[in-house]
């Protein structure tokens, strides 16, 4: 095992979760875990692999701190999706990652360009690695692009935006460069636990914030973006393809 690996084992793996990776393993869609792509505050991502030797990622929420307990109902209170919130931490986060898989699930489904969800078991999420032989591809954030690939960039992310809203019914509310991922030459939109419903009381404001996000930074990088308002009614089929980047 290595020393990173090592390092975040006693943190994540008590013994529920440990048994929640052998029922995954049991189920044939864990084969091993490989090595640690990420350790956040709250989930850590692992690179591993399943039985058909393809390269997963699995990402297995904390249930041991409750920091996030106050962010976490924020998002999950006014979606009917989920109306009780449990008392229980572990459930709490339990039922975070059931979100996630379900947004990914929905995004997915409406031709998003996201990692495709494989499976959900209590807090491990298992989808579709992005990357090759075990690195991780790229966020947005990380790569230099010339202007015309950050203009494709941005239409592409746009119109899964817009895809997202009108065809998932979802706003994904933490979108920024450091959500994005480019693999195949394609941006990844990722991260997705905190999407909300667009029926959800704070919806609209959530899609101001990501929209706003894209333009702050693409704007930053020399991207002529469209406006606020006009990328709004784009988003919500209320405006046309045209009047977006001339
Ligand atoms: N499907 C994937 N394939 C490869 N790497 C991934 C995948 N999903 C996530 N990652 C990597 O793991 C990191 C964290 O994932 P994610 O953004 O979903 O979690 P997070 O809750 O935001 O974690 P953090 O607190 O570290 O920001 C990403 O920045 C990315 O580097
Ligand atoms: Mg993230």
């Amino acid at each position: 095992m290595d020393e990173d690996l090592f390092k975040t084992v006693e943190e994540v793996f008590n013994s529920a979760t440990v048994s929640a990776v052998l029922e995954l393993c049991r189920r044939k869609v864990i084969y091993e875990l490989k090595g640690v792509i990420s350790a956040g505050k709250e989930s850590r991502v692992y690179w591993g692999k399943s039985f058909n030797n393809e390269d997963i990622a699995v990402k297995i929420y904390l249930t041991s701190t409750a920091e996030f307990r106050k962010s976490m109902v924020k998002y999950i209170m006014g979606d009917p999706r989920f109306k009780k919130i449990p008392k229980s931490t572990r459930k709490l986060v339990i039922m975070w990652a059931s979100k996630e898989f379900r947004n990914l699930r929905l995004m997915y489904d409406a031709g998003i360009t996201v990692p495709r969800p494989i499976a959900q078991y209590e807090n491990i999420l298992v989808m579709e690695f992005l990357g090759i032989d075990g690195v991780r591809a790229p966020l947005l954030k990380e790569v230099e692009l010339d202007v015309e690939e950050l203009r494709y960039v941005f239409k592409h992310l746009v119109d899964d935006i817009r895809r997202m809203y009108l065809y998932a019914g979802l706003v994904h509310g933490d979108l920024s460069e450091y959500n994005v991922m480019l693999y195949n030459g394609k941006p990844y939109i990722i991260d997705v636990s905190q999407a909300v419903k667009i029926s959800h009381p704070n919806a609209y404001d959530l899609l101001i914030r990501d929209v706003s996000n894209l333009i702050r930074y693409f704007n930053g990088l020399g991207v002529n973006t469209p406006s606020l308002e006009s990328m709004l009614n784009y988003i919500t089929g209320k405006g046309s393809l045209e009047d977006l980047m001339e």
